[in-house]
């Protein structure tokens, strides 16, 4: 197969180099298009624009593909943790036993903020929305570290990424507290990643939150399914603010802020409120499935549907066995997962959603995990944010060691008004 493609605009020949993907994928490269044919490209939505070349993340969204660093995602769910996926994402390789136990003490000793923080959160009022609380916080956090400032410090990459990994989950944790009006519960040296997070959301002073395994493992493995996803719109987010030297904790605040949107990470939220709002209006599903195809009612059908994945999302798969079998551990029945089920059965034998290649994505099933455990579902989008953190750090560090690496930045056809003159307010 070729690696060059002609291009031919008002009746000249422009040669296009292809650059090939180690998985096959093909892309034409048009970054000097504009150059040579005064010419640009618009892809509305980014749905067919590579944005850059990528390490991390395989996606074949046709076959329901999802690779961590080659890695399939059904053998890092099974065989894998949270933390372990977290290194192999940013350094590129599984660690061994030693960096393994290594990065692991500098999240435990890193899990602590600074006091003054505690002021920050004092000054949020109980009705704020615990993503508004974390990228402000993350934000600020950065204020603590003077060593950030100023261009990205590759030294200094590694110390950086254990803080914000560890810290985002205490920041979430905080801000739960603070929408609770509860104490803050400090993070635990004995405790490992997942259940150090349930410890400070749930303990109180008086009281250990009790640990059970299947807990842990459910919410561990809600974090490494969210923990990459090639170039989403909050990724894109990040690596568009790291592009301009911005420091990590400010890319990853950028990064929260793209993802609190219900298309996007605020759909595990909407998906819950969804299916609490059917079943107290006591349809089964059925009604919804038929205001949901009618694009003049508004209903959308959350957890539904994917940019990328035209066949079925593979996280969804994985995350709805794991739901079957939380519920049944913990002899939990909730009429919202008899409701989802019966959606997702219409769905997939309903000509509107089959044709449009609609499937439940990651959001569908997990909402009801978390429901189980008891996260409240202000929270969802805050537990996919810090499952997706080392995600955001990995891409992050592909830009900033990039030493090709240039200030993103799309153009645009400008479709406004064209040149006119200025006219005194008088004369309006
Ligand atoms: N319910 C009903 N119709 C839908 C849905 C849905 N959930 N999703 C897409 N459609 C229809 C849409 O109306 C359009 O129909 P038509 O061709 O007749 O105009 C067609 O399917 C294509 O949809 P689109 O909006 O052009 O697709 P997109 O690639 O721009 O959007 C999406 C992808 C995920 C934003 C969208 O499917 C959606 O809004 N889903 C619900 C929200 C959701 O679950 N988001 C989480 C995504 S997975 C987690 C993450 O990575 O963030």
């Amino acid at each position: 197969m070729s690696n060059e493609a002609k291009l031919l605009i008002e009746g000249q020949e422009h040669v296009l180099p292809v650059t090939v993907g180690t998985e096959g994928e093909r892309a034409v490269s048009i970054a000097k298009l504009r150059e040579v044919s005064q010419h640009i490209t618009l892809d509305d939505g980014y749905g067919n624009t590579g944005s850059c070349l990528s390490n991390i993340t395989f996606i074949d969204g046709e076959k329901g593909i999802l690779r961590y660093r080659g890695y399939p995602i059904e053998q890092l769910a099974e065989q894998s943790s949270f933390v372990e996926t977290a290194y192999l994402l940013i350094n590129g390789e599984l660690p061994t036993r030693d960096q393994l136990r290594q990065f692991s003490e500098g999240l435990t000793e890193n899990a602590y903020l600074h006091e003054d923080m505690r002021y920050h959160f004092e000054s949020f009022p109980v009705t704020a929305h615990p993503m508004a609380i974390l990228s402000s916080m993350i934000n600020a956090s950065s204020c603590f570290y003077p060593g950030l400032m100023g261009p990205a410090n590759v030294e200094r990459l590694p110390i950086h990424a254990t803080r914000l990994i560890s810290q985002v989950r205490t920041i979430a944790a905080y801000s739960y507290r603070k929408s609770r009006g509860y104490p803050i519960i400090y993070p635990k040296k004995n405790l490992k990643y997942t259940a150090n997070f349930l410890h400070m959301l749930f303990s109180q002073p008086y009281e250990d939150y009790e640990l059970r395994p299947e807990v842990v493992k459910a919410l561990d493995l809600i974090f490494l399914l969210h923990a990459d996803h090639e170039q989403n719109c909050s990724t894109a987010t990040v690596r568009m603010v790291a592009s301009s030297q911005a420091n990590m904790f400010a890319s990853a605040a950028a990064g929260v802020c793209a993802l609190w949107g219900p298309l996007h990470g605020g759909a595990n939220q909407a998906v819950i409120e969804m299916l609490q709002e059917i079943h107290a209006s006591g349809d089964d599903g059925s009604k919804f499935i038929e205001a949901a195809k009618d694009k003049n009612s508004g209903a959308r059908l959350m957890g539904f549907g994917h940019r990328v994945y035209k066949n079925y999302d593979p996280r969804a798969r994985i995350i709805k066995a794991a739901c079957d079998s939380i519920l049944d551990k913990m002899h939990i029945q909730d009429p919202l997962l008899d409701i989802a089920k019966l959606l997702e059965d219409k769905a997939l034998n309903d000509s509107y959603f089959v044709e449009r290649k609609l499937y439940p994505n990651v959001d569908f099933y997990s909402g009801i995990i978390m429901r189980a455990i008891g996260i409240p579902v202000e929270m969802f989008t805050v537990i996919f944010a810090i499952g997706r953190m080392p995600g955001w750090i990995s891409n992050f560090k592909e830009v900033v060691e990039n030493p090709k690496s240039r200030i993103y930045r799309p153009r645009q056809v400008y479709m406004g008004a064209t040149q006119r003159d200025y006219v005194p307010v008088e004369n309006r």
